[in-house]
């Protein structure tokens, strides 16, 4: 096995992976690449380990986790699959769709996980490193992203470093592709739901249900994702800004003038997700404000600024 040592990165392979999936049975926690950003996993069975990622992450418990399995059947011994979930999951899975469904009674999940509620949030995540730690742990593991409640998601092993210190070991599995947490869809009402938006897009899960799907607007909590400030960085965000005032920094869209840093200089949506985290914590190196350029709001650009939005909101 390869080790940084100094740092607990470890690159991911056949024997780190053993190694952090020994450490899950243990109850330890590992951070852990997805293709959406990385995760802060722990044993979904062991209370003790799940109630540590609420402790280290600061967050209410009031917000449930989600159940990461590796396949349909895994999913089916702790949640109740409609038809629905079916259709959605031979289209989307492995993949960064989470779906919220009733609790099956014996589910063998730890009750702190889904925070009282009768439901639960499951995804089989695609990325190889994160199916292998599945594979070789042999159950399912939770994984809220691996960053303190409210700030930014990591979207390379050097963030979770970041955010927890060393001590904490991350299997490194390279930047993740997607950048964007996963889209939850709720299939708990008659009608679908979507909770928070994500790379699957309304139409894409529309076209494959059949059927609208509704979108939560704001209101009521759903998921602390939907809380209105969250993704923060330290510094102020100022949003739809083609002309930064003196001393702003601005995070480009698009080949904008002016830009300290461009999403994605052609205009290209899933390079922009994918650039998103990282670009706001680079700019969080230094002090200053930040203004971001107009991002548009089709397809994953209504995850972009959903992001966006809920990271220029004010705090606390
Ligand atoms: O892409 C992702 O989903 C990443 C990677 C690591 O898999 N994970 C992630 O987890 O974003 P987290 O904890 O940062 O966000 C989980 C969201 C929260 O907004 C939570 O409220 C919601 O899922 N959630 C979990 N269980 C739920 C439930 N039973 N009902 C409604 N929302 C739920
Ligand atoms: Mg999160």
């Amino acid at each position: 096995m390869r080790r940084t040592d100094t740092q607990n990165i470890w690159k991911a392979n056949t024997s780190s992976i053993e190694h952090a999936s020994s450490h899950l049975a243990i109850g330890r926690l590992i951070g852990v690449p997805t293709e959406t950003v990385y995760g802060l996993a722990a044993d979904a069975r062991n209370a003790k380990a799940v109630a540590e990622i609420f402790e280290i992450k600061g967050r209410p418990h009031f917000n449930p986790l989600i159940v990461h399995v590796l396949s349909t059947e895994d999913a089916a011994a702790i949640v109740r699959l409609d038809n629905c979930a079916n259709k959605i999951i031979s289209a989307f899975w492995p993949g960064p769709l989470t779906i919220v469904l009733p609790r099956q009674p014996d589910a063998q999940i730890a009750d702190l996980v889904s925070a009282g509620l009768p439901t639960l949030a499951v995804r089989a995540p695609a990325h190889p490193v994160a199916r292998q730690l599945l594979e070789s742990f042999g159950r399912p593991f939770v994984a809220p992203s691996a960053n303190k409640s409210g700030r930014m998601s990591p979207t390379a092993a050097a963030h979770v470093v970041e955010e927890f210190g060393a001590s904490l070991p991350t299997l490194d599995g390279g930047p993740c592709t997607d950048g964007v947490e996963s889209t939850i869809i709720s299939l708990t009402d008659s009608q679908p739901k979507i909770l928070r938006p994500g790379v699957i897009t309304k139409a894409q899960l529309e076209a494959v249900l059949g059927h609208p799907v509704s979108q939560e607007t704001g209101g009521e909590i759903q998921a602390p994702g939907m809380m209105t400030s969250h993704y923060a960085p330290s510094a102020s965000l100022r949003l739809n800004v083609t002309t930064p005032t003196l001393g702003e920094r601005l995070l480009g869209f698009g080949g904008i003038p002016h830009a300290t840093l461009d999403l994605s200089p052609d205009g290209n949506l899933r390079e922009a997700a994918a650039n998103l985290f990282s670009y706001l914590r680079k700019l969080d190196e230094t002090p200053g404000p930040i203004a971001v350029a107009p991002i548009p709001m089709d397809g994953l650009g209504a995850a972009i600024n959903d992001r966006l939005t809920r990271a220029a909101a004010p705090k606390g």
